[in-house]
């Protein structure tokens, strides 16, 4: 069951709307960004029992239960800032927790429509941001696409979203013949996936600065070319638009690393109640920014309050 019970302790407990006190609060800190590399601890091991297998289309997708990560977390003890966050039963404290845990409903809904569109995924570069469980990043990857995913909590990268790629393209057979000529056994998983976490304004300049670095490397072809090449055919996020003061740096991130050709698919409701974020205020903020073009999808099926936003670069006349 949806809920959106964000952390308003700061209002509540001043028991004041006194806007002297609240323009006095120091302004967020987000998180910087990282890169995480696969190691033996994040493979499938014969302990996570609690794997769940969902049916997507045809494709099957498993996914550890939350409580398998909760309970790893709170074994790694409370100076973590996700297990002190759920000590408290809320679903996300803005710039501490943001939720990734926790599948939420849209995700159903981009997963239903990456399976509806029936595109050839097969060596596509497809980006999945603010990701959590990563399924429809999964969904790609199973397809044949080269995944890099992003959530904002490393914590959240560490105990579900690199164990969900593991749990679903991690072949210990393979992987094995590959130890016995020297490989890492992660190796082959990480040349298929790319994990990050942090703020999407940290991420961004990470992934711009990696990009300089390899066009740096790349001599034989044009600048352009090369930046091309690392930029991603499809973007997808799911549930990220909630807080209308992050938009404008998802937004930024999405169109610096999307193809001239590539997609964004974003699932999200239609509003978000009591924080001002929604699809509607992110494709008024698509449409100032005047480089995307946006489109609507709704069905039935999503209902009257849920929305997919497909968005591509407009054609240049
Ligand atoms: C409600 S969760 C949605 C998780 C997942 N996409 C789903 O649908 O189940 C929102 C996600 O947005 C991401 N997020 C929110 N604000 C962010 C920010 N400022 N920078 C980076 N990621 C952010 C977090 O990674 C978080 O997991």
């Amino acid at each position: 069951m949806f809920k959106f019970n964000f952390n308003l302790d700061c209002e509540a407990e001043s028991g004041t709307e006194d806007l002297e006190t609240e323009s006095i609060e120091p302004p967020l800190e987000w998180l910087p960004a990282l890169r995480h590399e696969i190691t033996k601890h994040h493979l499938p091991s014969s302990s996570d029992a609690d794997v769940i297998e969902v049916t997507i289309g045809t494709t099957k997708i498993k996914h550890l239960a939350e409580s398998c990560a909760l309970k790893k977390l709170q074994e790694k003890g409370n100076s973590c800032n996700v297990s002190s966050v759920l000590e408290k039963h809320t679903d996300l404290v803005p710039a501490v927790y943001e939720g990734g845990l926790t599948i939420w409903e849209c995700t159903w809904d981009l997963l239903q429509h990456l399976a509806d569109l029936d595109i050839c995924l097969k060596d596509k570069r497809v980006l999945e941001l603010g990701c959590g469980a990563a399924l429809p990043a999964i969904y790609c990857a199973l397809h044949g696409a080269h995944i890099t995913v992003q959530d904002y909590n490393e914590e959240v990268v560490n105990f579900i979203t690199i164990p969900n790629v593991a749990v679903n393209l991690y072949n210990s057979t393979t992987e094995e013949a590959a130890t016995s000529v020297d490989v890492h056994p992660s190796q082959t998983l990480a040349s298929r996936a790319t994990f990050y976490s942090g703020d999407w304004a940290a991420v961004n300049e990470l992934l711009l600065n990696q990009q300089k670095c390899e066009s740096n490397k790349g001599e034989n072809i044009t600048d352009d070319a090369n930046d091309e090449g690392q930029k991603f055919d499809l973007i997808l996020t799911s549930e990220t638009i909630y807080n209308p003061s992050c938009n404008k740096k998802l937004l930024d991130l999405m169109t610096a690393h999307l193809k001239q050709d590539g997609i964004i698919l974003l699932a999200a409701k239609t509003h978000y109640f009591g924080v001002g974020g929604g699809t509607q205020q992110f494709a008024n903020l698509v449409k100032a920014q005047d480089q995307l073009q946006v489109q609507s999808i709704t069905s039935n099926s999503l209902g009257v309050k849920r929305e997919i936003l497909k968005m591509n670069f407009k054609v240049k006349q």
